[in-house]
């Protein structure tokens, strides 16, 4: 019987994932570099300095800026996301996902947000659902981003349960191989998990107990 959810935020919960799309490619402009949706894809679920380091290489400019510009770079499109998502709001939740937070709940289901986003807090508390979460990763206290399982592993630690108890819920491939990496079932929002929805509409608790049967 599943006891635990893990969640994504951006494209599962909510989709910031259009402007993170937007602030990489105004950057990227700015730089000389162009991207499109189809290599976007490739940073879903990718830290931020990882995304910068793909779209460089992508540009063929890996080599063209030292560290304190890399990290100026970086956080010149965090000011620019920001300020993208200052007016977020419940309007913004995703369809479903509070019903299902809600019936979670409900079934006494404990709840975390495994995100690489260093932003996941003040999100939640727009979107005002941080009280369903009984645990939130701490992207800056994490080593090793997505692929990488380590940030599932924290959730699942957070929570207090066996990789066997919880499923994870991702709309990234680089999110789909760190749920698998940390030894769980995977649900995935339109990406190949172990049990698939075409969007958040689809899924529901009946999903969640699908998948946790799949464990
Ligand atoms: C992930 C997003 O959730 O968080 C990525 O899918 C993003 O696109 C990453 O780069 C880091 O986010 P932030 O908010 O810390 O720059
Ligand atoms: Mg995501």
């Amino acid at each position: 019987m599943v006891k635990g959810v893990i969640f994504d935020l951006d494209g599962v919960i909510t989709d910031t994932a259009g402007y993170h799309f937007l602030a990489w490619s105004h950057l990227a402009k700015e730089i000389g570099i162009e991207i499109d949706e189809e290599f976007n894809e490739k940073l879903k679920g990718v830290s931020r300095m990882e995304s910068l380091e793909a779209i460089l290489k992508y540009g063929n400019k890996e080599n063209e800026f030292t560290w304190e510009e890399k990290e100026a770079l970086a956080t010149k499109k965090n000011e620019h996301y920001k300020e993208l998502i200052q007016n977020i709001s419940k309007k913004d939740i995703l369809p479903g996902i509070e019903a299902l937070l809600k019936e979670l709940k409900a079934n006494n289901i404990k709840i975390a947000l495994g995100s690489a986003s260093k932003n996941a807090p003040v999100i939640l508390k727009q979107l005002g659902i941080e009280e369903y979460f009984d645990y939130v990763v701490d992207a800056n206290q994490i080593k090793n981003s997505k692929p990488a399982p380590d940030i599932f592993i924290d959730a699942l630690k957070g929570l207090n349960l066996k990789p066997e108890e919880a499923v994870g819920v991702e709309d990234a491939e680089a999110g789909i191989e760190a749920i698998h990496g940390a030894g769980m079932v995977a649900i995935g929002v339109g990406v190949n998990g172990d049990v698939n929805v075409n969007s958040t509409e689809e899924l529901t608790y009946d999903v969640i107990l699908r998948a946790s049967k799949v464990c």
